[in-house]
């Protein structure tokens, strides 16, 4: 139960293929995993007059703790938390699990969350450059701010000037000359906080100091970069609004995750120092609205601020898995657009006549003179090649460039069996997978195109003597993206599980230079969108340099970004559908058009919802702020639709999710629009789903109603989404044996094997049980609750005589009490709003809860004796009170004898 994943464990990238086999099972460790900090937890209390006390106090956090003492509660306070009409409460740390069970029901707890950990903001991949002065890479050719219609702000003079940002991330590199070269008043960045140091790493003592910098990781100097370098450096880059102010507030040591207590304190931080924007590159998939960080950073949006946030980098893991905060529902989640141009290098041909070949590095491999090729495989068909060790024939390698063409195995494998036959250099064809960067780790390895490998290899097979240099100086190219222009493929897909529309808007992340710490080589060129969020966050800033901080203008960002956004294709073949909008949210984001617009239609958002809940007549209205009498004719232009589930299957389609044309029908009225200056008119549509769509591929349709002025920068739309499917029907818990090889849930033994039948239990050493289950999809609520062993009880979900067990230490407020006539004993373990799973046995492929002492969710000894776990987890849009609406299961027979 992983409600937050790694931002960029991207399986295409870390192995050669994305294809796994069924994982073993005795590779699973038994321990709990989830990204919970053990008996850490934030309580959220109510204003004072609302706490029933018989002192009076002036803050509401000393009554809650004086009643907490009269409770004989043990606690302890970690931080506080006091933003009046935002967040007041307090992140504690608690001796027993009977005193949360306590605290839970203390008048004034308002809500009590578990601290969760929030991984590291990893770009999707990164080349450091060497220095500024180096010649090698290319000018950019601000090619993200021609995009987006930056560049004519700019023109214009408009550069964020008087606007405060804060960026939430590891810290800046302020001593960069082009992030002004000084920290404090008077410079770029202004201020700031490091609440944590450098050594912290999510599982440590945070040490905060008033100083951000950060010259060791990096993230949050390339971010600060997007928003606000300054023009005139080497590179000719500029930040989007690099007149504008930056607060740096680092929440993340040079490696590891932060504690999303530490997040709620520096969202706080950001509010009361004044910043205007707030921007988070960080967060872990999630699929729900609902944590900590998500619910406050939605309040501080709707408190007359504007917060970006990054959709996610889970592209790979298909829908219904953006990233928490950024599911926040006032929030603007950003999706990725890839640059039009790549910064990368040629190597020369030698021996034949043959183009140069283009290779995926920002800097040329240190390589002198010619090098001879020597190819694994003569054939090019080859899927699998060197993933086994070279044959004895094989000479030395270490003069030659190997060429290796990628598949089935991880490429440092194809290399670790290069370098047994003393291969140093090699060129690693590509079969399809897409022209990227690959994760090649301390091996002299870089990635080029098919075309380029198959040519090589065929000489080679010819025994043509071709030899391959690497010009130190000259190479550069700034190589064509054939996927330039769409959505970056690592882009999470929503919506939400509860169908908000995230992500909101998409800016280029996937490709982009900007500014890295001085000591790490100054500049680097990242991927993410983590890299997509400090751009529309700049360009919030040109926009409230424009209109003023209203909360109007703030208010009405997110809709102005979305409904001035443009379309994008899913791919650039004729004939395929827009991409699904829950990708590419409202479309690329054009600042120009947004700030100069002179109509205003609102909302941006048309949330159709599912079969079960659907709304399908909704309402926009459309006014005339400008001069001169609008015309505009209204038309649908539908998108694709996302199948994502796969056919026949309860598993999510991994991405890129497979889109249909099939799609809404909507009647719009009136269908022409004639406005007077100063006028505001109601549109309304309504409509009809898409037919002829296979329900149990939970289709998501998605598209556009367009106002199609005189020109393209008078054009405006507002996105629809909606479900050809009901929710409730969507299969929760994973029952089937694909994944392990074995039908889940299922119980693991002291020895890790598959519990068969009744096993007792000591709790000596390994002797504890393992519950270990998938979800197909995320639940708000999933149970496990001891039962009699003898119970007479059919669960939804039958397996073999296996035996279910526990989740994870939330304790219930829910505990006691029946289910379908079975009495409770105690409850295990709850968990509220948890995420699916994914595919991938290195970030999130299944959940482990081990019951590592007998004791129930509240502290209190299981006594001895014969039990069954039930498991139960309520299916999405379903009422926590009915019991129909959970799917079940009963473990066999545990034996508690302690
Ligand atoms: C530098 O950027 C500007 C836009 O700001 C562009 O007009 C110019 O062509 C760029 N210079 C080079 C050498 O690419
Ligand atoms: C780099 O290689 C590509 C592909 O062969 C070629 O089109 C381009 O002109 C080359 N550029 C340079 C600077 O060598
Ligand atoms: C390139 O390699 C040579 C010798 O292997 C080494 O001396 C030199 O420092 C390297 N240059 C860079 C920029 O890494
Ligand atoms: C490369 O990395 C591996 C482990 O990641 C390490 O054992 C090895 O020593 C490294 N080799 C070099 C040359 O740095
Ligand atoms: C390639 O080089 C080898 C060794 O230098 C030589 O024997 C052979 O004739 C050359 N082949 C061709 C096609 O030039
Ligand atoms: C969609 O419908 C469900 C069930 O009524 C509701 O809980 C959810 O909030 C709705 N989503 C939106 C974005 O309105
Ligand atoms: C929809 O897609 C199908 C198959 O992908 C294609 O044959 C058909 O022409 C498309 N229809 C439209 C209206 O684009
Ligand atoms: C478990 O322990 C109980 C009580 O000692 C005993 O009756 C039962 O037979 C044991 N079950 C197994 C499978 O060993
Ligand atoms: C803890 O839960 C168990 C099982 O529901 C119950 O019997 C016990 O009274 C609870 N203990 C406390 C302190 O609430």
């Amino acid at each position: 139960m992983k409600p937050s994943v790694l931002w960029a464990l991207l399986p295409a990238l870390l192995a050669a293929d994305s294809v796994y086999g069924t994982f073993p099972i005795s590779q699973v460790q038994r321990v709990t995993n989830g990204p919970i900090v053990p008996n850490q937890f934030i309580i959220e209390v109510d204003t004072i007059a609302n706490i029933p006390t018989k002192r009076s106090f002036s803050r509401s956090l000393d009554a809650v703790y004086v009643s907490l003492r009269e409770r004989s509660v043990g606690f302890d306070v970690t931080k506080e938390f006091e933003a009046s009409g935002l967040f007041v409460g307090a992140s504690i740390t608690v001796n027993s699990a009977q005193d949360v069970a306590a605290i839970s029901k203390t008048p004034g707890v308002v809500a009590i969350r578990p601290v969760v950990r929030i991984p590291s903001p990893k770009p999707v991949f990164s080349h450091v450059t060497s220095g500024p002065s180096d010649p090698q890479v290319p000018p950019d050719s601000e090619s993200t701010h021609i995009l987006t219609g930056v560049d004519k702000l700019h023109a214009q003079g408009i550069i964020g000037t008087g606007i405060k940002i804060g960026i939430i991330d590891t810290g800046i590199d302020y001593t960069h000359p082009s992030l002004g070269g000084g920290f404090g008043p008077g410079h770029k960045v202004i201020g700031g906080f490091d609440f944590v140091g450098d050594a912290y790493d999510g599982t440590n003592t945070p040490i905060p100091d008033p100083d951000p910098l950060d010259q060791c990781n990096g993230h949050g100097t390339h971010v600060g970069g997007i928003i606000g370098a300054n023009p005139g450096n080497p590179f000719n880059i500029s930040g989007v609004a690099f007149g504008a102010s930056i607060s740096a507030y680092r929440v993340f040591g040079c490696s590891g995750s932060v504690t999303d207590d530490i997040l709620v304190e520096a969202l706080l931080r950001g509010v009361s120092d004044g910043q205007d924007i707030l921007t988070m590159s960080l967060g872990g998939a999630n699929g729900w609205t609902e944590s900590t960080s998500s619910v406050l950073s939605s309040r501080i949006a709707a408190n007359g601020k504007i917060v970006t946030i990054a959709a996610g980098n889970d592209g790979s893991s298909g829908s219904f898995y953006t990233s928490s905060p950024g599911n926040a529902i006032n929030a603007i989640s950003a999706a990725s657009l890839d640059n039009t141009v790549i910064p990368l290098q040629n190597a020369t041909v030698g021996g034949v006549q043959h183009n140069p070949i283009t290779y995926f590095a920002t800097f040329p491999l240190n390589i002198t003179g010619s090098l001879p090729i020597f190819a694994t495989s003569t054939d090019t068909t080859i899927v699998d090649d060197a993933c086994n060790p070279l044959p004895d024939s094989t000479p030395d390698l270490s003069k030659f460039l190997v060429v290796v063409r990628r598949g089935t195995c991880t490429f440092v494998q194809k290399l670790t069996n290069i370098a047994a036959k003393g291969g140093v250099n090699t060129f690693i064809y590509d079969n399809g997978n897409g022209f990227a960067d690959i994760a090649v780790g301390n091996f002299t390895a870089v990635l080029i195109q098919a075309s380029d490998g198959e040519f090589l290899v065929q000489q080679f097979a010819a025994k043509v003597n071709v030899t391959i240099s690497f010009p130190q100086v000259g190479g550069a190219f700034n190589f064509p993206d054939p996927n330039g222009g769409l959505i970056s493929s690592f882009t999470s897909y929503g919506p939400t599980n509860d169908f908000f529309f995230k992500p909101a808007v998409a800016a280029p992340g996937g490709n982009i230079l900007s500014t890295f710490p001085v000591p790490l080589g100054s500049f680097a060129v990242l991927s993410g969108t983590s890299m997509a969020t400090p751009f529309i966050a700049g360009s919030s800033a040109l926009l409230i340099s424009v209109k003023g901080k209203s909360s109007a203008v703030t208010s009405g960002a997110r809709t102005l970004f979305e409904t001035t956004a443009k379309p994008v294709a899913s791919s650039k073949t004729d004939g395929d559908p827009l991409q699904t909008l829950t990708q590419q949210g409202a479309g690329l984001i054009n600042v120009f058009d947004a700030i100069h617009a002179t109509t205003i239609v609102s909302p941006g958002e048309l949330i159709l919802n599912d079969t079960a809940n659907f709304k399908p007549v909704q309402t926009f209205t459309v006014k005339n702020i400008g001069t001169t009498t609008q015309i505009f004719k209204l038309q649908h232009v539908p998108a694709g639709t996302a199948l994502t589930t796969q056919p026949g299957t309860i598993f999510a389609a991994d991405g890129p999710v497979p889109l249909s044309n099939t799609s809404a029908s909507v009647t719009i009225v009136p269908s022409t629009l004639v406005l007077l200056p100063g006028r505001t008119q109601t549109v309304v549509a309504i409509f009809k789903l898409p037919d002829t769509l296979d329900a149990s591929t939970f289709p998501v349709f998605t598209g556009f109603i367009q106002l199609v002025g005189p020109t393209v920068s008078q054009s405006f739309h507002v996105s629809y989404v909606g479900l050809a499917g009901s929710l409730k029907n969507k299969q929760v818990i994973d029952d089937t044996d694909v994944f392990f090889g074995v039908p889940l849930p299922t119980l693991l033994d002291s020895a890790g094997d598959v519990q068969a039948g009744p096993t007792n239990y000591s709790f000596v050493g390994d002797d504890v049980p393992t519950l270990l289950w998938r979800l197909a999809f995320g639940t708000a609520a999933f149970r496990v609750d001891l039962v009699d062993s003898a119970i007479k009880f059919t669960p939804t979900i039958q397996t073999r005589a296996l035996s279910g067990f526990p989740f994870f230490s939330f304790p219930s407020p829910h505990a006691g009490g029946t289910f379908a006539q079975v009495k409770l004993i105690g409850s295990l373990a709850e968990f509220d709003f948890i995420s699916r799973n994914n595919d991938d046995p290195t970030d999130n492929a299944s959940n482990t809860f081990t019951l590592s002492i007998p004791s129930f969710a509240n502290g209190t000894a299981i006594p001895n004796g014969q039990y069954r776990a039930l498991v139960r987890a309520l299916k999405v849009t379903g009422d926590p009170t009915n019991e129909a609406d959970y799917e079940s299961w009963l473990s066999p027979i545990v034996g508690i004898e302690a």
